[in-house]
Parts: C-alpha cells; structure tokens; sequence
C-alpha cells in the first residue's frame, strides 16, 4: 500500500476509534445547558406559577388592516415597548397561516428557508368574513359553512382556532409567547437584581437570563453569537386532543410524551436539532439527525395539524391536562359554548433559537386531511422508481468489485430477490467523493453493466464533507468558485469528517446547488451509469470536531446569514440538489433515488430516509416502527431503518425478526457496520435462510399493492406504514397504538420485536373482518388476542373489504416482474363485499405527470368482480398489453361453485376451488389489465 493511503487508513481508523470513544450522551447539550431553551423554560414556569400572569403582548387596536386578502397588525411587548407585525392568512384547503416579525427590527431575520421549504406559494385566499368588533376582537370565518374561524383576542394577544364555536387550537393560551427582539451589544443594559449578601448587605448583580446572551460555552465550544439572543417562543393548546404525534426525529413513542411532569414523563423537551448521535438512546426526546416541526393532535373522530416552520434548533415542551373550560374573554364576546369532550387536552410550548415565527394551523378535520393540507404546502413525497420500493443489500463495506460480484451471484444462487447493492465510503479514493478507489474497483462501469443486465442498480455514497486537498477536482473547483461554508473572519470553514480536514457545501448558494447537480452529469462523475443512485449520508452535518458533532453555529452562509438560522434545513437542500443531479443527467429525466439521513420538513420531495445508525438489539427493532411512523405522519412516507441493526452482530433469531418486519416498512434495506461479521441471508444458514428468503419474497409478491400506496401518498402525503389512529380514527384503543401498524389501509402487521416469543398479542380493530396473510384463515375471536408467531411466522392480515394485487411469480428482481400477471387477493367485509384499486407506469420516468399511466379499480359487490379503468395511455397500455389477472383468492365464505369471465372475447367458465377455510381459488381468468370493463361472476 502506498504510503498516503496507509495515512489515510490509520486516519481513518483512528476517527473511527475517535468517534466511539467520544460521542456520548454529554456530547450533546441539554435544555439546561442551552441559554434560549433555559430562558424560555423559564418564562414559562414563572408564567405558570403565577395565578394572575398575562402575556406581556397586545394587539394594537387601531392598526388593524385587512387588505390582500389578509389581516395585519401591529402587537406590542408591553413591558419592553417593542413592536411586532402580525400577519394572518387563510389559505386554501382549511389552512391558516399566521407571521409575526419585529415591525423596525435593528437587522433582518432570516426567512430565506421558505424558499427550500414551500412548494405551494401559499398565497391567501379571500376569507368568507372577517371583521372587528369594538374591542378589537377580530374574527375570521374560513368558509361560507361557518364551521372553522379565526378569533383574535387584542389584550392579552391570544389566537383561537375554533370549530363550531369551540376553540381546537390557540396560540398563547397560557402566556409564553416571546419575541426576543435584536438589540445592539453595545447600548443593551444588563437586568440587573439585588443579590442579598450573608452579611445582610445588598449586592447588585446580573439576572440569571442575562447569563450567555452574547456568547455561549458549551464544553469547549464558545458560540460568538454576534446577534446575541433573538430566540421566538409559543404556547399552542390543543383543546381535548389527548394525542399528538410527528415532531420526528426521536427514538420516542408515536404517542408523544409529556415532558414536565406526569406519569412516565421526559424531563427533557423535544429537541429538533439535526445531529449525528453515536449509538442513540431508546425511549427519548434527544434530538437525532432529522428535523420536521410538523406536529398533528387527535382526538375522537377530529384531527388538527400545526407546522411551526423554523429551521434553527427548536425544542417542545409536551404537558397533558384535565378537561378544561374555555370560557374566557373569547367566548364572552362571541357566546360561544364550552369545550366539546371529556379527554385530556396537551398543552405545546415551542422555542425556537433564531429566525421570525411563521407557523400553519391546519383544520383537517381528519388526519389524512391534514396530511393533504400540509403536503399541499411542503410538497408532494417523490414518486419513487419502482426498483426503489425492493429490497436493497448494503454494508459498510462490500470491499472490490469481486465482492460486488460474488453478493450479487450468490442472490440468484440462493434464489433470493433484491434489486440494489450498496457502497459505502471505502469504494472511492480516499473519501474523495464522485471517485473511485481503482484497486479495488478496477472498471465500476462493467460492474455496473453487469448489474444492470440482470435489472439491478448500484447506489453509491456522496457525503457533503469535501476532503481539502488542491488535488481534488471537487474541492479545487468549489475553492475556486468560492462555494464553501465560511468562517465568520471570512475564510472558508473547515472542520474534520471522514476524510480527516474538510470543507462543506454552501447548499444555500444557487451557484453551489446549480454545480453540485452538474457533478452527477454522466461525463462529470466518471463511471458512472444510469444505473448509479446516490446515498447522501452525515449531511446534518456531521463535524467530528464541531459543537454537538456539527458545524458550530456562528459559521457564514450565502447572504452573510448564520447557519444558525438554518441548521436543520441544511440537510435538506444538499439531499434536494443531489436528486436534481439525478434528475438532469440525462436527456429523458429519470425519477432521482438518493437517500438521506439528515431531513427537513420538505425533504419528501426528494427520497427517502433512514433512521440513521441502530443498534442490533431486540430494543432498537421496537423503536423502528414508531420512529418511522413518526417521520411518515409529517409528510416523508419513504423511511426505514438499517435491517439487522446498524452496530454489533444480531442473532439469528434477530435478524431474521428484523427482515419480517423491514419487509413491511416502506424503505427495505439490510446494512451493517464495518466491524460486524458479514450476515448476508445466507450466512445464517437454515431454517433462518429460507425465512429470509421467504419474507423478501413476500416483499417482492405485494410490490404492486405497494406501488399503489406510494402513489396515494405521492398524491395525498397519506402514510404508507399508517398507523392504526390514522385508519380507525373513533377508535381509542388504538390512539397510542405503535407496535402494529397497517400497510396501506389494507394489511395490518405485528412484527415480533421479542427474543425467544413464539405467540404475540394482537389487536384487531373489531369493526373489520380479518384474514391472516399466510394461512387465509378468518380471524376468530376477540378484538385482542395472542396469536401464534413461531420464528417463520410475521403476524400480518388483509382487512375485509379490501382487494390487493400481488404478483406471485418467483423473479431476480422487481424489473423482471413488470410483465408478470397479477393475483388478487379479495378479502371480502362483513356485506361480502371489497374494492381495490391498481396504479401501473412505467416505474422509471417522469412520464406519469403527462399522464403516461393507467389506473384502475376492483370492485367486489353481489358476487361479481368488475374492473373499471379510469386512465389509460395507450403508449403506456401497448406496454404492458399482455399483463392479465391470473388468479382471484376470494376470502370470506362466497358462496360459488363456479365462476364465468366477461371480457372483449366473450364469456369463458373457469375452474373454481374451495378450500376448507372458505377461500375460494378462481383460476386463469386471463382477464388482461388494460381491458375496461371485465367482469367474474361467482354464481
Ligand atoms: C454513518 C451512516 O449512518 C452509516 O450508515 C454509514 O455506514 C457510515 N456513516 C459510513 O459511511
């Protein structure tokens, strides 16, 4: 070896040894060591503790507009005499968006993140009434229903959010609303108390909150915070919503937590701020490496969405109460009636560290409304390419080319499917990104080839550190173009990732954005393929040497504004210039696929995410739903996490638990760490091996009821891995429900997340008929029930009323099954009757927004299946001519004995067969997909 790679080698270890050794949990702050969330916390204990505390903030009546379409007005701090403007639109779909700023602030905050975050203009639209009485109450009614208003409370400042005249949502119930106006360091004049000395002498000193205003130490960091505090606080009740859920990224329950008080309560807040945590801790509110301050609330049969849209480090606090009375100065001047139900009411608290407060009410009513609402305004989640949605084989890492090879071959030898293997940060030169390490992989574009010919894809990994090294085209190119992260003092940041020193992106620069996607170009990245994809990892970002592992706050962005202001959206826009690499490099643009670990709210558009570095234990697994339940519920459908469990070995057993349940999470991909033992499915070796296998095939079987659920998603933001809440919305048994989930409306799972379990309970949401998935047995019994789950068994169900296309032939890979005929699962309700629907396309291109798709619908009533298409290209439709249906399962005791197809060609009796568990099996109906109108009559 030569001798700079054997440097880098021991570098590399070294960082390696480094990291484990010192990324512990004191590595990150908690809320008493960060200054804003101490002073925030603080307003608000002094708030609650006192009975006669008002806020501070008050409308000024006199300056109240209504024009555009919307109301501003100016609210002032009445002890500080600072004023701020409020702005308050309706916006289409029941969505209310409400701004507040400093009126004459002493520099402008930083709002550019709009731009990154917000597909929809958001322009407001006209209210169906608005006016103001004499008091200055002002009150907004959406629509002509009357339904859903807006109510402004002048003195103290409060903002009800009322359905039926009872309020759902207000903004500064309880008072804690803060506004740190910009002050200059120089004229600011310190609060100053009388400290009583033991010799009974007085003593003036500095207020607690006057402590770090300026700068800020944490360990051996010193933050120059040269805008000194300017954090913006709010209190957002949720009146009898005994559930919220999203604020994702934390290894936490669906369900969130309090986190003052209260049985089994953090003591910590939510904290959204994107960091790389070393072997992450179960069951907390830290802050992990993606951020969505996305938060819905749920009660019985309603459901109301807030998205606080800041992307510096933000914290929530989470308190539960009794019912409570609402009758307060709102509901005196406009009569309105008390509060509508018995549960609990949560109480939010949020703070956020910079930036001005732009935040979205969304009125739902249901939460797949509200998903609609707020995806409508952060962007639909990308239509993936089909392969995507497959299993993936990662490690870190699979070491040359022959490797690759010998993965690959021993997948068709083990007669197991998958679609894409996976490079980590050893296949390039040095951690030289966009570039090959030649030894070991001497011609990546026959490797490449070779995958291709078989449908299979290569993902590499592209991380944002950039080595600093003249040599490197990547980094003389951006130096020289003058793209880099600055240091306040001017010249460019450096700071120390897996190439030892390195620079980052300025993602936020268009020139930089604009460069960084040219790089993907075909010529630009040299041996690269259309069947390259792109893994973007440590994008939060992850600075070995920096504060919390990250790039320190006071660091100069585009625009001369603190990354600061836009820490968790950084990850975001680097995820989103890659795809659009993807995107451009080719002539006929192809559906990007890049993964990211960092994320933001908007990060949907671009791919997918995963939950970042797990551990193999039994724990970890358990975590894996809610967390990506989490992250699906605010608006990123597309999530999973490392399959097997990211750091040490899993057990047989454990692993082989973890493929049955990732083969039911919506992003499918084993990986491992470096130092773990190789666990490809076939080193386990039997019965485990052929379970794998089995799972995976499962996968591979429902590829096109999963397709179906990411376009629904692409076009509602609906969850795909839903949780039962979302699907049995009057039911609260399921309210806090996360260690099952439904995939698509259709099919519920009960991954066993237990070593050693050979039967695990069940809850069948009892308005519905269930069938097991395997054995196509009906659920007998109880709503919840121990079932059987011996090691070869994942507990999963069809729900009656339901019909779900499969494609059951045995293949390599997903690309080979595009011609393959169908199979329909028919899971008959209690009336004896199911709907499904089917979405095909070409499963690659962009081509389905020209409409270039066919879509269709099953419907199951009185004994007769029939088929109506609703949109068909007919170049897309000669594509898959051939494709037919060539069995229907019937579940549900139809009574039949024989079948007879309608179709083009006439009428034809097919072979019927009954089974003792009343299935009945209709086989080759050879109905074909693109035919309109067909039908099978059971008679
Ligand atoms: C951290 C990622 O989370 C992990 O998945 C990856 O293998 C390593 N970085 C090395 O790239």
């Amino acid at each position: 070896m030569p001798l700079r790679s054997w440097a880098l080698a021991c570098l590399a270890i070294l960082s390696l040894f480094l990291l484990s050794e010192a990324v512990k949990k004191e590595d990150f702050k908690s809320c008493s060591q960060s200054a804003f969330c101490r002073r925030n916390r603080a307003l608000a204990d002094s708030a609650s503790e006192q009975s006669n505390w008002q806020s501070p903030y008050t409308l000024v009546k006199d300056s109240i507009r209504f024009s555009n379409n919307f109301l501003t007005a100016d609210v002032k701090n009445t002890a500080t005499n600072n004023v701020l403007i409020l702005e308050l639109q309706v916006l289409v779909d029941n969505t209310v968006r409400v701004r507040m700023d400093e009126k004459s602030p002493l520099r402008q905050r930083y709002q550019d993140h709009a731009q990154f975050t917000l597909v929809d203009d958001a322009k407001p639209v006209k209210p169906f009434k608005s006016g103001k009485n004499t008091d200055g109450v002002v009150k907004i009614t959406l629509d002509e229903s009357g339904c859903r208003k807006v109510v402004v409370t002048p003195s103290p400042l409060r903002i009800d959010f009322l359905v039926n005249e009872s309020p759902v949502v207000t903004l500064n119930d309880r008072g804690f609303f803060n506004f740190e106006h910009l002050r200059s360091k120089e004229l600011h004049k310190p609060k100053m108390i009388t400290q009583r000395n033991e010799d009974g002498s007085e003593t003036e000193v500095e207020a607690e909150e006057e402590k770090d205003l300026w700068e800020e130490t944490f360990r051996t960091w010193t933050d120059s915070k040269p805008n000194g505090p300017e954090s913006i606080g709010m209190d957002i009740s949720f009146h009898d919503f005994g559930h919220v859920y999203g604020i994702p990224e934390h290894a936490s329950s669906l369900s969130l937590k309090e986190t003052r008080g209260g049985e089994g309560a953090y003591t910590e807040p939510y904290r959204l701020y994107n960091t790389d945590v070393f072997e992450y801790e179960m069951d907390s509110p830290a802050a992990l490496y993606g951020s969505i301050p996305f938060m819905l609330a749920h009660r019985k049969n309603e459901s109301v969405g807030v998205f606080w849209m800041n992307p510096s480090e933000t914290w929530i606090d989470i308190v539960k109460t009794a019912p409570e009375s609402h009758a307060t100065g709102v509901q005196k001047v406009f009569n309105m009636v008390k509060s509508t139900g018995q549960k609990k009411s949560t109480k939010t608290h949020w703070f956020s560290e910079a930036g001005v407060l732009d935040m979205f009410v969304f009125f739902g009513p249901s939460s797949k409304d509200v998903f609609r609402q707020y995806t409508k305004l952060t962007g639909k989640p990308a239509m993936p390419q089909s392969f995507a949605i497959a299993y993936h084989q990662c490690r870190w890492n699979y070491i040359n080319q022959n490797d690759v090879r010998e993965v690959d071959e021993q997948f068709d030898v083990h007669d197991i499917p998958y679609d894409v293997i996976w490079l980590d940060i050893e296949h390039n030169d040095g951690k030289r990104y966009f570039t090959w390490d030649e030894a070991k992989f001497p011609d990546p574009t026959k490797m490449q080839n070779e995958l291709s010919q078989k449908g299979r894809k290569l993902v590499t990994i592209i991380d944002p550190h950039i080595k600093r090294d003249d040599d490197y085209y990547i980094c003389k190119e951006a130096k020289d173009k003058n793209l880099f992260v600055k240091q306040p003092s001017g010249p460019d940041y450096e700071g120390w990732c897996w190439p030892g020193q390195s620079s980052w992106v300025d993602y936020t620069n268009p020139d930089a954005r604009k460069w960084w996607a040219d790089k993907f170009k075909l010529d630009n990245y040299k041996h690269s393929t259309e069947a390259l994809y792109v893994w973007n990892d440590m994008n939060e970002p992850s600075v070995f040497n920096g504060p919390e592992i990250t790039m320190p706050k006071d660091m100069v962005h585009h625009g001369g504004w603190e990354h600061r202001a836009l820490h968790n959206v950084y990850g975001q826009i680097y995820h989103g210039s890659t795809a659009d690499g993807l995107k451009e490099r080719l002539a006929v643009q192809q559906r990007p696929f890049v993964l990211s670990r960092a994320f933001y709210a908007g990060s949907q558009r671009f791919g997918s995410i995963w939950t970042g570095d797990n551990m193999a234990q039994w724990d970890a697994l358990q975590a894996s739903m809610p967390m990506i339940m989490s992250v699906s519920v605010a608006g990123l459908p597309f999530a999973g996490a490392d399959v097997g469990g990211f750091f040490n070995n899993p057990s047989h057993e454990l692993l082989v638990r973890w493929y049955q349940a990732g083969a039911f999470q919506p992003f499918f991909r084993a990986h491992a760490h470096i130092d773990t033992k190789r666990r490809e499915p076939w080193l386990a070796g039997e019965p485990y091996t052929d379970i794998i296998r089995n799972v995976v095939r499962e996968r591979y079987a429902l590829l096109p009821y999963w397709y179906n659920l990411f376009q629904e998603a692409h076009e509602n933001g609906t969850p795909i891995m839903r949780p039962l809440v979302v699907e049995y919305p009057e039911d609260e048994a399921v309210f806090a429900m996360d260690d099952q989930f439904l995939v698509g409306g259709g099919i519920l799972v009960k991954p066993v997340t237990e070593e050693g379990a050979t039967q695990t309970n069940v809850y069948f949401p009892p308005s519905d008929i269930w069938y097991d998935l395997h054995t196509h047995d009906r659920v007998q019994g109880m709503a919840s029930q121990v079932v059987p789950a011996p090691l070869d068994v994942v507990p999963a169900y069809y729900r009656g009323g339901h019909i779900v296309p499969r494609r059951e032939r045995i293949r390599r890979s997903s690309h080979a099954m595009s011609l393959d005929p169908f199979t329909l699962v028919i899971a008959l309700d209690a009336n004896g009757e199911a709907n499904g629907s089917l979405y095909l396309d070409d499963g690659k291109t962009f081509g389905y927004e020209k409409k270039e798709y066919l879509m269709a619908e099953f419907n199951f009533k009185h004994g007769v299946l029939t088929y109506s298409i609703q949109h068909k290209n007919p170049v897309f439709a000669s594509s898959i001519a051939s494709v037919r249906v060539e069995r229907l399962v019937i579940l549900g005791h139809p009574s039949a004995s024989k079948a007879v197809a309608t179709d083009g060609s006439g009428k034809r009796d097919l072979d019927v067969e009954k089974s003792k568990n009343g299935k009945l099996v209709v086989r080759d109906p050879a109905v074909l997909i693109t035919e309109n109108g067909w039908k099978i009559e059971l008679a």
